[in-house]
């Protein structure tokens, strides 16, 4: 270990020991995690006394653990120099700002303190625990144990509900909806409803807002289930129905929703939405079928077309594609991006469009969607359909 870094993990345990640590991270990750980008340490209280909260920022998820002062000084040696090559500590005499080079060499700056004073210890700064895991519907639904613990076939699912309220929680936020003490959400294919009740709970709980929620689906079981779960909850304004999205009658939301609605069935989603005038529309397609067995691959892509999951995955790029040009074309901004992990789950984008006032340019997104669809020989597209 080189000079400049065993001072650095001197002075890291040396604030520890004289309490003046405020905060460290650690950069430049360079190890063999693919998703991993940093680790942020602060202090936590816990009941055992103060411990080292490690929170290790991923593209899509966070992980966390907390550790005693010994083992997590132990921790950062382990990983500084070879996966970690940059380091920040932060404590209330000076910061620390080291910085390793491929060849080990590596260079300490000490500077004046950012922080004068200490922050206050808590457990939940860095992340707002958003859903509860005694929640009797996450019980009701096979989610959590009697005694409020995450079934162990189930943690994947968790993570996704978390997220979920995390990202809508976020979208609401940043939308003309923000302040509002009502809301009218519709679920398009709730499913088991696991997503459904966490942002019910969210928003009538958590967030204090009036909020009135419809799931529907056609699975009569799914639906009697969830009208049970939601009485016994004290849900009052979650209801399931039973029916075929495309059968409903959306009149009045503000947030349209559907999660992994299969094939098309994310396009009347969304063409519901539209119709609708929702302010947001949330979707997570999956099982895009519609798409593949049209495409017909323009000569330049050819050989690279020739392998089924390039072709699957190009079928899924243009759905989507086409989609969001679809929504823009409607009067919406929007936004892909990857919902959770796909370590979670294949079906991980999430398509958002927001509603706004300004002029669309219909002729030129006209033209954008027919020349995709000219070059590659597509000739239907459910939602363009719904449309026109
Ligand atoms: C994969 S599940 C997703 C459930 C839930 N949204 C989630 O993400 O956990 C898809 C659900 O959509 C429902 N579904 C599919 N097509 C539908 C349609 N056209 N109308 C209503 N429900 C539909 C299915 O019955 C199923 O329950």
């Amino acid at each position: 270990m080189t000079e400049n870094i065993e001072k650095f993990l001197n002075e890291f345990a040396k604030s520890l020991h004289a309490e003046t640590f405020v905060k460290m991270t650690l950069g430049n990750y360079r190890g063999n995690d693919a998703h991993l980008q940093k680790l942020l340490v602060r202090l936590v209280e816990t009941k055992k006394g103060a411990r080292l909260f490690f929170l290790y920022r991923q593209d899509t998820r966070d992980t966390a653990k907390n550790f005693d002062f010994a083992e997590g000084v132990e921790k950062v040696k382990e990983v500084l120099g070879r996966d970690f090559f940059s380091g920040h500590l932060f404590t209330i005499e000076n910061d620390f700002q080291l910085d390793i080079g491929k060849k080990g060499k590596s260079r300490l700056n000490v500077a004046k303190p950012t922080f004068k004073e200490k922050p206050p210890i808590d457990h939940n700064r860095e992340k707002q625990v958003l859903v509860n895991p005694n929640s009797f519907y996450l019980k009701a639904l096979g989610i959590t144990t009697d005694k409020g613990e995450i079934r162990d076939k189930q943690h994947d699912k968790w993570r996704q509900i978390n997220k979920f309220v995390e990202t809508l929680g976020n979208l609401f936020d940043k939308s003309e909806l923000k302040d509002r003490k009502s809301l009218r959400i519709v679920d398009m294919g709730s499913g088991k409803g696991y997503l459904t009740f966490a942002a019910y709970d969210y928003f009538k709980n958590t967030r204090r807002i009036d909020v009135k929620i419809t799931g529907v689906d056609t699975r009569e079981g799914l639906v009697e289930l969830d009208n049970d779960i939601a009485d016994a909850s004290e849900f009052e304004n979650l209801k399931f129905v039973k029916g075929y999205i495309n059968d409903f009658d959306l009149q009045d939301v503000d947030i349209l929703v559907a999660l992994h609605a299969c094939n098309t069935a994310s396009d009347e989603a969304i063409f519901k939405g539209i119709r609708a005038r929702a302010d947001l529309i949330v979707v997570a397609p999956c099982c895009h079928q519609e798409i593949r067995p049209q495409l017909k691959s323009p000569e330049m892509f050819k050989n690279v077309f020739k392998h089924g999951i390039i072709l699957e995955r190009e079928a899924e790029t243009l759905t989507d594609g086409l989609r969001a040009l679809l929504l823009e074309r409607s009067g919406y901004a929007t936004r892909i991006f990857e919902f959770i992990s796909s370590e979670h789950t294949a079906k991980n984008n999430m398509i958002v469009g927001t509603k706004h006032r300004k002029n669309v340019d219909v002729e030129s997104l006209d033209a954008q969607i027919q020349a995709i669809k000219s070059f590659y020989g597509i000739e239907r597209q459910r939602l363009e359909n719904l449309l026109t």
